[in-house]
């Protein structure tokens, strides 16, 4: 069975999977953290693998950038590839300046400027939540590792290069960490899909203080969230297991 979006069999991917935005990262991830991985898509060179984390099966795959493109691989993942628990591994920009350049956010919820979660809710305001076993086994996994974490609101964004004036205001000013582009839309298709969500996101640049990482430094962040994240997905049971 192949979707429009994906071109792998029935079966091909695990119930727990990775989600970097980018589609060489979940190879990045395949090779690096996953034994036996395999990649099973390559439709518009959007990258999926699946091999396994310590024992558990475990799948990757990019989402692209932006709510409108992960929605597609996200619903086609959960709806037809039976994917039950799914995290998001990614980089944000830092608004509070609780959160420091490379520290790692668990967002606990993730408000929107998008329309498409309005579309989903009729036209009222969803609140776009983790899943909290997730989350635990996420806060966990870090505290063991020695990761320092934020867990608090993200704020997802349909424009990189937003030109509203207030915007930085109006986000301060309602304690949001941090600035990315895909945790509202996975935390509402989970609900829809009756699946587990958990989006993990590092600080590459900060928007308050101007500072900037480089790409080497952002791969090196990019390990430690990884960790995280694949052990939350091994301690956290399927949903009706
Ligand atoms: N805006 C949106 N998404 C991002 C940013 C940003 O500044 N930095 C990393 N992802």
């Amino acid at each position: 069975m192949a979707t429009p979006h994906i071109s792998a069999p029935e079966g091909a991917f695990a119930p727990s999977i990775l989600l970097p935005g980018d589609p060489l990262r979940a190879r990045y991830i395949a090779e690096t953290f996953l034994d036996n991985a395999v990649e099973v898509t390559s439709v518009r060179n959007m990258l999926g693998f699946t091999g396994s984390y310590r024992g558990t099966a475990v799948s990757t795959m990019g989402t692209g950038m932006g709510m409108p493109s992960a929605s597609i691989y996200l619903t086609e993942l959960t709806r037809f590839y039976g994917v039950k628990r799914l995290v998001r591994v990614g980089s944000c920009g830092g608004i509070s300046t609780d959160v420091k350049m490379r520290e790692v956010i668990l967002a606990i919820g993730a408000s929107t400027d998008s329309g498409t979660n309005r579309t989903r809710y009729n036209g009222w305001d969803y609140a776009a939540t983790a899943n909290f076993d997730l989350l635990r086994a996420a806060s966990d996994a870090a505290a063991a590792m020695g990761i320092r974490t934020h867990v608090g609101n993200l704020h997802s964004s349909d424009l990189f290069y937003n030109t509203y004036q207030n915007s930085l205001e109006v986000w301060k000013r309602m304690g949001i960490l941090a600035v990315e582009m895909e945790a509202a839309s996975l935390y509402a298709i989970a609900a829809e899909e009756r699946a587990q969500a958990l989006a993990i996101v590092t600080v590459s640049d900060h928007l308050v203080t101007g500072e900037e990482t480089s790409s080497a430094e952002r791969e090196r962040t990019f390990d430690g969230m990884v960790k995280i994240a694949l052990e939350a997905l091994r301690n956290t049971p399927e949903p009706g297991a």
